[in-house]
């Protein structure tokens, strides 16, 4: 059979891991799933795909009905691309689905309907990874290839303490190396399906079950009580952060708000007007002169009060509010083209606002 070079781990390397990963699979790891005990490789490629980002109890009914309908590569290639996707329709990701078809076709139009042999000549299908390309290639033709899936990448970091993010491209490439230098020289088979297996029944992303585990005594993680720090989470972007002056502007038992404009937050919501809408400069300190310029066409102060500012959160930054109450003595009529008008108060619970403007109103 031929041999992928890159794959061969260095001379000497510690076979003691894989011995037992293996011996655990075949006494514990899982057996009869409808995907296994075939050397299939459409079979392989099918389960493979479907398992990429879905649960084992999820896919094995959709499994059925595809190989049901689809029985070979050549009856894939040949369905119209509507009838794979009803079968898919539940399973999500659909890019998965068009990539499986193009594959099938792929497959039948340049390698005679046969899946390849090579890791690389698979990972060049559509859909088809370099662990994925491992995992078909290992147990399709018993092939000497390294998978590195989230199970398996958690797993790792674990065992051998790893630190960093494991999305990272160099902690990636410690991973791979790692896998590699870690492969068998036999049983290939079950070292990959013992690897799968751990990871999804035992060391699981939450509370791994480390007393019944075979590594509990090689693994890093465990011995220093740090399995719920590894493998280390992606670091998170620093938040934006931007802040508002919202005015609550009081005449006879009215509030002026604006009518946002439709497009950015709180497009056609009314809102509390801004500071930095109404004045070309935002002064750093608010004073009556700032306000009275601010306000001029909608009237005249009499009064002012900055309030208690709060922070906001929206998905991609944090809003710190600083509000600012304002009488006025005397309000103009606005007009009617106008985006800002007065609402009572008592309507206010009617109007659509933001939340957080609402939560500023509610405490006046
Ligand atoms: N997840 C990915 N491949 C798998 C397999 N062959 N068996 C169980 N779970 C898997
Ligand atoms: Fe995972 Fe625990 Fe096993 Fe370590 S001992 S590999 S943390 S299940």
């Amino acid at each position: 059979m031929k041999r992928v070079v890159e794959q061969t781990g260095p001379a000497g390397a510690d076979s003691s891991f894989s011995k037992t990963v293996i011996r655990w699979q075949k006494q514990y790891g899982r057996h009869a799933l409808p995907w296994q005990r075939t050397r299939d490789a459409y079979r392989i490629w099918l389960s493979e795909i479907m398992l990429q980002q879905t649960q084992v109890a999820t896919v094995i009914p959709y499994y059925a009905r595809f190989l049901e309908r689809f029985p070979d590569v050549v009856a894939l290639a040949g369905a119209p691309p509507e009838e794979v996707m009803a079968l898919w329709s539940g399973l999500g990701y659909y890019t998965r689905a068009r990539n499986l078809h193009r594959c099938a076709r792929q497959v039948v139009a340049e390698h005679g309907g046969r899946f390849p042999k090579e890791v690389e000549a698979l990972a060049n299908l559509p859909g088809i990874g370099r662990s994925t390309a491992a995992a078909i290639s290992a147990f399709a033709y018993g092939t000497r290839a390294a998978i590195l899936d989230g199970n398996v990448k958690r797993v790792f970091c674990r065992a051998f303490g790893i630190a960093g993010f494991p999305g990272t491209a160099s902690v990636e490439r410690h991973l791979w190396e790692r896998a590699i230098a870690l492969l068998p020289e036999s049983d290939i088979e079950s070292y990959t399906q013992g690897l799968m297996d751990l990871g999804a029944t035992l060391c699981t992303r939450s509370r791994p079950d480390c007393a019944a585990c075979p590594l509990q005594s090689r693994c890093v993680a465990h011995a220093s009580g740090r399995t719920a720090e590894l493998p280390e989470r992606k670091p998170k972007k620093a938040v934006p952060e931007k802040s508002t002056v919202m005015l609550v502007v009081e005449h006879r038992g009215a509030v002026l708000l604006e009518q946002r404009p439709p497009s950015g937050i709180w497009g056609g919501l009314l809102s509390l007007p801004e500071l930095d809408r109404l004045l070309p400069q935002v002064p750093a300190k608010i004073g009556s002169k700032a306000l009275v310029s601010a306000l001029a066409e909608f009237g005249e102060v009499e009064s002012f009060d900055a309030l208690q500012p709060f922070v906001h959160a929206f998905t991609h930054y944090k809003l710190t509010v600083n509000p600012v109450r304002v009488s006025l003595s005397r309000s103009f009529m606005l007009a009617s083209q106008s985006s800002y008008q007065w609402i009572p108060k008592k309507k206010l619970s009617s109007s659509g606002l933001p939340a957080p403007v609402r939560k500023l109103l509610d405490t006046l």
